[in-house]
């Protein structure tokens, strides 16, 4: 049977239909913000690329935790970008670094609020590259995991209430989980950025978190954007090594690969709204072109009815705020 006794339009004449036929709904329980975390006091630093978005001192991260505490975010993500680089990546293994301090510093003002600690190599080596360079330039999977290991440990002690790597090395999930159980710390959750793509929207991130590559990309660790089959490999992977959730990142151009691991496994399913989606929608609107609000519902929901649970988004407060008001 067809029209004219079907009729779709029926169901959506008035906004309390569709409010009811609705498949999809945003909540802000669904929600993480990203946060830059920058040496010094009272520093809200501007990230030029990422309107809105400051890089900012821990005592600011403090307030900003807090802000998007009470518009209802659930979580926090944490990126530090530490003035010591090195080829050890020094600051992120020392306990009083600075992506610990605000770790430590958000839970004493927020202890409600979840504050996941994204764990990489690329903010604290002087080379950008998310892992240890060999003498020939080569970026070495495996004493790279034994340090993400490490790193992921001395969050979990300051307070973290889950790690999330984001380096793509091979392995790493297993050997945080066997570290992090050895020394006591068996109840922190891993959030593994699984199906993480060689992007080209990660440019604004990269001011942000002053964490560009100095040589190189890194397409050698990160996935080929034209590849489906091996992100479940790899989300398959992770959740044989102990992942608690599993992430795909960036999430708009990504939409099939996130519905594919949500059909393909039982755990939470995360997606990365990244900087430069972030900044395109910001761009646009500035000019006149999309209408920023619309367009920002629209792709989160988009995101969300393509399988994603959870979405990390530089939104999350502002968008929390409006569903709540
Ligand atoms: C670091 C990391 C990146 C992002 C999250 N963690 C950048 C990169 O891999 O170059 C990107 C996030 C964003 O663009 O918002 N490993």
């Amino acid at each position: 049977m067809g029209f004219p006794q079907q009729r779709p339009r029926r169901t959506r004449q008035s906004d309390a239909w569709r409010r009811l036929v609705r498949e999809t709904r945003l909540t802000p329980d669904a929600l993480i913000y990203p946060l830059f975390v920058v040496p010094g006091r009272a520093v809200r630093h501007p990230v030029e690329s990422m309107p809105g978005i400051c890089q900012l001192s821990v005592d600011e991260a403090v307030q900003e935790a807090k802000v998007a505490a009470a518009a209802g975010v659930p979580a926090v993500l944490l990126f530090a970008a530490p003035a010591r680089k090195d080829a050890q990546a020094s600051e992120a293994r020392d306990p009083r670094g600075l992506a610990s301090q605000a770790i430590a510093a958000i839970k004493e003002a927020c202890p409600e609020l979840l504050v996941w600690a994204d764990v990489c190599l690329c903010g604290a080596t002087d080379h950008g590259h998310c892992g240890h360079i060999t003498s020939s330039g080569v970026i070495d999977n495996d004493s790279s995991i034994r340090t993400l290991a490490e790193v992921a440990l001395n969050y979990a002690r300051a307070g973290a209430d889950a790690v999330a790597p984001s380096d793509m090395m091979d392995g790493r999930v297993g050997a945080i989980r066997a570290l992090l159980d050895a020394q006591g710390h068996a109840a922190t959750p891993i959030v593994a950025y699984a199906a993480k793509y060689a992007s080209s929207f990660y440019g604004p991130f990269r001011e942000a978190a002053e964490s560009a590559p100095a040589f190189g990309d890194r397409r050698s660790y990160q996935m080929d954007p034209a590849n489906a089959r091996e992100a479940l490999h790899e989300v398959l992977l992770d959740l044989e090594e102990g992942a608690d959730l599993v992430m795909v990142k960036p999430a708009g151009p990504y939409l099939d690969i996130i519905r594919q691991v949500r059909d393909a496994v039982r755990v939470p399913v995360v997606a990365y709204q990244v900087s430069g989606e972030f900044s395109l929608i910001k761009a646009a609107a500035a000019r006149g072109w999309v209408d920023e609000r619309a367009a920002i519902l629209e792709t989160l929901t988009g995101i969300r009815r393509a399988g994603a649970d959870l979405i990390i988004s530089y939104f999350a407060p502002e968008v929390a705020r409006w569903l709540s008001a």
